[in-house]
């Protein structure tokens, strides 16, 4: 808990730092909210006396309406506005604990919150993006259910003008650029891969329990389409190698994050491959959590003659590592990115628009061991 405050606290200042910078000009609210006409006499101003006056007169009206506008922002964010937030699938154990975090920081910020369940469909959720949007909701929160979809959803809410903090699957910067109002609250998932190597790297034989001089493995990769898992599933067994350790992928299998698929990809990989396995990486804990299964039922004991790592810090993968029975697992930071994407969606309420290139928002992973635990559970 104390690291989560502190993560939640630098992620919160670095998002203030950043929005000072990047709201420093014309991206300021008052601004944003001035109509191009009045601003253009206030340029011309110094010419004349006469030409001084009127531009005076039109200077205030812009001022009074970036006042009026500010204000009505501040009504949405302070007196609670309507927010729709779409999430990919309900049923995904990590993006339950985001989705209720998300809806208690909202709720206890006095927002009347939507929450949509995509069901994995991205049709589904254009459906309920464009019922969001024909409901005039004040913000979106939106969760992809696929990456490649990004195009489409940023046209569309930029075409209904809507605010919209994307999270946990991210677009590229140039798919973001097309819209100012949107942004992107998420993590670095090459962090969480490399964390996961180094979770291997930190065990006595440093993952080669046979002594063959390689590390074998086997990677449960979530859904290839989303690029936690394209760089969760590289960045692991780069760390090995960048620290000189021969690996041998002995398979590699997607499990769609979901913890019956890793139950039966490690059931199947165990009964072909064996001892040989030394090292199951997950690019997840629900999947590890069901690889464990497999790893029990086959007579195995992790840490002793197989390791076993996850991402996210599910509470049942905290109780595994506490209890010996996963090697490790990182912090998927769910607390913190809720902090963030709210924080984020009450700057665009406030007026704040974003350069391209500055709309991605990153909060850490942390390594989680036996050692440090405790201060996740
Ligand atoms: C990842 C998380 C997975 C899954 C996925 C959904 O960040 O680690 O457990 O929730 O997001 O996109």
């Amino acid at each position: 808990m104390k690291l989560n405050k502190k993560v939640i606290a630098a992620v919160l200042a670095s998002a203030m730092v950043f929005s000072m910078t990047a709201c420093g000009g014309s991206d300021a609210p008052a601004q944003e909210a001035a109509p191009a006409e009045a601003e253009t006499p206030v340029e011309d101003a110094a010419e004349t006396p006469e030409e001084t006056e009127a531009a005076d007169d039109t200077a205030d009206a812009a001022t009074e309406a970036a006042d009026e506008a500010a204000d009505a922002a501040e009504a949405v964010v302070g007196e609670g506005g309507n927010i729709g937030v779409c999430i990919y699938k309900f049923d995904d154990a990590f993006m339950t604990t985001y989705r209720n975090a998300l809806q208690e920081i909202l709720e206890g910020k006095g927002y009347t919150v939507t929450f949509m369940d995509g069901k994995n469909d991205q049709a589904e959720q254009n459906n309920q993006i464009n019922n969001f949007i024909a409901q005039k909701v004040d913000a979106l929160i939106i969760n992809p259910v696929m990456t490649s979809a990004a195009d489409q959803i940023i046209a569309t809410v930029k075409d209904a003008d809507v605010p919209t903090v994307l999270i946990n699957r991210e677009p590229t910067a140039d798919q973001m650029s097309a819209y100012d109002k949107l942004v992107y609250v998420g993590c670095d998932a090459r962090q969480s891969g490399t964390m996961q190597g180094e979770l291997i790297l930190d065990t006595e034989n440093q993952g080669d329990i046979n002594g063959d001089g390689k590390v074998s493995y086997i990677m449960i990769q979530g859904d290839p389409e989303n690029i936690d898992a394209q760089y969760r599933t590289e960045f692991s067994v780069k760390a090995l190698t960048d620290a000189g350790i021969e690996v041998e992928e002995l398979d590699l299998q997607r499990g769609d994050w979901d913890r019956n698929k890793g139950q039966e990809i490690a059931q199947n990989d165990l009964a072909k491959f064996g001892e040989d396995i030394e090292v199951i990486f997950c690019n997840n804990d629900d999947m590890a959590i069901g690889a464990l299964q497999a790893i029990q039922a086959a007579g195995r004991t992790v840490n002793e003659d197989i390791y076993l790592v996850g991402v996210d810090a599910l509470d049942a993968a905290l109780n595994e590592v506490a209890g010996g029975n996963m090697t490790g697992t990182v912090l998927n930071d769910a607390q913190g990115q809720a902090e963030g994407a709210v924080q984020a969606m009450e700057d665009l309420l406030g007026g704040k628009t974003y350069a391209a290139g500055e709309q991605s928002i990153y909060v850490d992973y942390v390594k989680v061991t036996p050692d440090n635990v405790a201060d996740f559970q």
